[in-house]
């Protein structure tokens, strides 16, 4: 596979997407509360999607089941939603999202709080969503992928938190996952550069503890192996002339 590089129409296809997960995050985030289980999260997604006129490309996705995926504590990615898995104060909750409108692709996360959390937790949430705006500002034609990589590995590990390098950002709009693969870690000046009309999933997944983590027998779930928290951020990004648009991203949530 290679880069691929989207026309100003294709982009505005996957704005349109990127729309609707903008509205979804703010649904997910009203009904993180105590009591609600993951299943009915995703479903109340599935639902709120399907009725923008947009498919939850989660499902079927390789053989995933759900409509989102929902990890909730010691999960980072890939958590299936579950009657059996409900909420408690206490807890953080990740959603991750795709959407898909007229054959293109928003791809996107967040993690949530339910309730009063600790102070650990507010953090470890609070310092992936900066990783993801620390990657961000390396975006910009004529830079390179390994320098998103750097600028989230340097910041993240100063606060001795840990990256797992089993999953990582990509390129995304008319396929889910496209190149370029961009790392969590790595060393600035390396990997493809970036280029205008260039369509990326930059997304952060950080451990409070160490970064290895293993996969449940149902093929999907990916746990930290100590069991600590994890967080991740996640947004659909366009490199434009001299630098990016982040489209998954509610006007005022971005701090930066
Ligand atoms: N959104 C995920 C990513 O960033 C992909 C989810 S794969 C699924 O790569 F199968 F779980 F949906
Ligand atoms: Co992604």
């Amino acid at each position: 596979m290679s880069i691929i590089i989207k026309s100003p129409r294709e982009i505005a296809l996957i704005k349109e997407a990127g729309k609707i997960v903008i509205d979804l995050f703010d649904i997910l985030k009203e009904n993180t509360v105590p009591g609600k289980s993951t299943w009915e999260l995703a479903h109340l997604a599935g639902n709120f999607i399907r009725s923008q006129g947009a498919i939850p490309s989660c499902k079927d996705y390789e053989g995933y089941p759900g409509e989102i995926c929902v990890s909730v504590n010691d999960t980072l990615v890939h958590g299936i939603p579950s009657k059996k898995i409900i909420l408690k104060e206490g807890d953080i909750v990740s959603y991750d999202v795709l959407v898909t409108k007229n054959g293109y692709t928003a791809d996107a996360a967040r993690t949530y709080p339910v309730g009063k959390v600790s102070e650990e937790a507010t953090k470890l949430m609070e310092v992936t969503e900066e990783a993801f705006f620390k990657g961000v500002s390396m975006v910009k034609p004529g830079n390179h992928i390994g320098d998103i990589s750097n600028a989230i590995e340097t910041y993240v590990k100063s606060f001795g938190y840990s990256l797992t390098e089993d999953f990582a950002g990509h390129g995304v709009g008319r396929e889910v996952h496209e190149d370029p693969f961009i790392p969590n870690v790595g060393k600035p000046h390396i990997g493809p550069r970036i280029c205008k009309g260039m369509t990326i999933a930059i997304e952060p997944m950080v451990n409070l503890g160490k970064k290895d983590v293993k996969i449940l027998d149902d093929g999907w779930t990916t746990k930290t192996i100590d069991g600590k928290i994890c967080s991740h951020y996640e947004n659909t990004v366009v490199v434009t002339d001299d630098g990016y648009e982040i489209i998954t991203l509610k006007e005022g949530e971005n701090r930066h």
